[in-house]
């Protein structure tokens, strides 16, 4: 018999994985979702060919348990699942800052529960999905949970405890490259170009580096000094951003999502 996973809370996450997971070779028959509200359900059957249950009805049928609510919904969904799920189904996390801790208390005693921080980038299959075994799961549940989120990107295994440092880093990671291209094309206005064609050099430069950064196995520092010349365009640039204090602001601006990831992972919301 085929291995059923199902989604639980389908919304932008869960939907980025469901899809991901069928492009990647799943057969929508051996995947259930839940949504709160029938018309998503039925939205996410007519997109998918996907069977859209109850929460209790997945846990019974689920060999694997995907958790996608957001992190003020968790505790009421557990609530309504506890009854239901048997203590050898694999519970997978993909709400931030939620200790996998949270979920062994409320679930039967010695559940494997594996917490997972994914990125919007899911949407295009370039997520990177930073994961980390409780108490009970083991090197076979996080094989499997990298199997499931390997098919929307990247995935990294850390101790729970790198957590919250991860989510600075990759989990709100994309919203500080979607900041500098935002103000890269505002700079690209006062220098006198079009909107339009401003951000499609900025994007374009940012693809070209990020595909430099992942192919060609450099160092950022060598990269950069690739393109500074002595006296020349970018040196300039690069002293301006070192006398505005650029670098220890991103340093000081990822400490302060660490701490947040950590203020919200101990209920202080
Ligand atoms: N978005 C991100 O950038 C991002 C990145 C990494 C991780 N995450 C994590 O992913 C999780 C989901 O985030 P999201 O942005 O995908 O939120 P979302 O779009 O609101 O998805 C959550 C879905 O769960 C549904 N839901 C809530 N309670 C439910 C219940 N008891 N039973 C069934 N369905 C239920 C909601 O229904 P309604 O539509 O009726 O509200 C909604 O469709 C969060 O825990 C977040 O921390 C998000």
């Amino acid at each position: 018999m085929s291995e059923k996973v199902a989604v639980l809370g389908t919304g932008k996450i869960g939907e980025a994985l469901l899809s991901g997971m069928i492009r990647s070779g799943w057969a929508p028959s051996d995947l259930l979702v839940t949504a709160r509200r029938a018309e998503r359900a039925e939205e996410l059957r007519a997109r998918y060919g996907v069977e859209a249950v109850s929460n209790a009805e997945a846990a019974k049928i689920a060999d694997t348990l995907i958790l996608t609510v957001k992190p003020q919904d968790m505790a009421a969904l557990l609530d309504e699942l506890a009854p239901h799920v048997p203590a050898d189904r694999l519970v997978i996390s993909g709400a931030a800052g939620i200790p996998t801790a949270f979920f062994e208390s409320r679930l039967a005693a010695r559940t494997p529960v594996v917490r997972v921080m994914t990125n919007t980038p899911a949407l295009v299959d370039e997520a990177m999905s930073v994961i980390s075994a409780g108490s009970h799961a083991t090197e076979e549940h996080l094989a499997h949970a990298e199997a499931i989120f390997g098919g929307v990107g990247k995935t990294l295994r850390v101790p729970e405890s790198q957590q919250d440092a991860a989510t600075a880093l990759s989990g709100s990671g994309p919203a500080y490259f979607y900041f500098l291209v935002e103000a890269m094309t505002d700079a690209g206005i006062l220098l006198g170009l079009p909107r339009d064609k401003a951000h499609d050099l900025i994007v374009q430069a940012a693809i070209g580096a990020a595909v430099m950064l992942r192919d060609s196995g450099e160092h950022p520092v060598k990269l950069r000094e690739a393109v500074t010349s002595p006296a020349g365009t970018t040196i300039s640039a690069i002293r301006e951003l070192e006398s505005h204090g650029v670098r220890a602001a991103l340093i000081a601006a990822l400490e302060a999502a660490r701490d947040r990831s950590r203020e919200l992972a101990s209920g202080n919301g």
